[in-house]
């Protein structure tokens, strides 16, 4: 089975160029299932029940999310009631909304994971204990498991994909919306990236206007980021899992700007 795995989307630049290229990766790598972090979707900030319509219907088959889950409030309205959504699941007992669920889409399944790191971000319930019980429970139900860990440090995401070596069938990091060039099979079979990187504005500073953000760090005034306009570029993943054993056989590493979709 074929999993197109596409970085934070950012804003409505990275919406439309999930749109734009879709396509064309649909023909070129014919992925059974496309997951994609939408926790910046709505500019920047969270995502709403109407980006997740216009996502799902653009090809995408399930969103993970991230730090930003909470920033529309609007979410804790519709989040119990959206399948296709996971918010990281190591959050404290009792919030709205699953960290984990399972996606068909083309005669396949996966599940999928959404973990949130603790360093460098808020101290929410260890991810790698959670990462244990959730696997546990999924792997009663099938062996093709995607987790997204969305975590600041490279040392945690990298320990985390060791952990998870095995266990999962793709570990892949979120959050610092830089593809890093270190995709790799682990030795028992998990595909891993420590960060696939983001979707949307390519000339700003991780999708945020960079105006803006050199105002902050120049004057270390408080300063509201917006998001970039502008020229997009694109990041993702795509794995290929023999789905007897759950076990990943290649990953390629995805990356084109606006340019390069023009010419594709
Ligand atoms: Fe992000
Ligand atoms: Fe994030």
């Amino acid at each position: 089975m074929n999993v197109l795995f596409i970085g934070d989307i950012v804003g409505s630049v990275g919406r439309t160029a999930v749109k734009k290229v879709l396509p064309a990766l649909q023909s070129k790598y014919n992925p059974h299932i496309i997951i994609a972090n939408g926790e910046n979707a709505a500019a920047g900030r969270g995502i709403t029940a109407a980006i997740v319509k216009e996502l799902l219907d653009a090809g995408v088959h399930g969103i993970t999310m991230g730090n930003h889950t909470w920033d529309n409030k609007d979410i804790f309205e519709w989040i119990d009631d959206q399948p296709r959504i996971v918010r990281p699941a190591n959050y404290v007992e009792g919030v709205p909304g699953q960290g984990a669920t399972i996606i068909k889409a083309n005669g396949k399944e996966l599940a999928i994971v959404n973990l949130q790191g603790r360093t460098f971000l808020p101290p929410i319930d260890c991810p790698f204990r959670k990462a244990d019980e959730l696997i546990e429970q999924l792997q009663q139900k099938t062996k093709n498991i995607l987790v997204d860990f969305h975590a600041e440090a490279t040392s945690e995401k990298i320990a985390m994909g060791w952990y998870l070596d095995g266990r999962a069938s793709i570990v892949v990091g979120t959050h610092t919306h830089v593809q890093t060039n270190d995709d790799t099979i682990l030795p028992l079979g998990t595909a891993f990236l420590t960060d696939v990187g983001m979707v949307g504005p390519k000339n700003g500073v991780l999708g945020m206007d960079r105006d803006v953000v050199l105002h902050r760090f120049l004057t270390q005034m408080p300063t509201r980021f917006v998001v970039d306009e502008g020229d997009w570029h694109f990041h993702a993943i795509v794995v290929d899992i023999d789905d007897a054993t759950g076990k990943a056989r290649k990953i390629q590493k995805v990356r084109l700007t606006e340019t390069d979709w023009l010419l594709m």
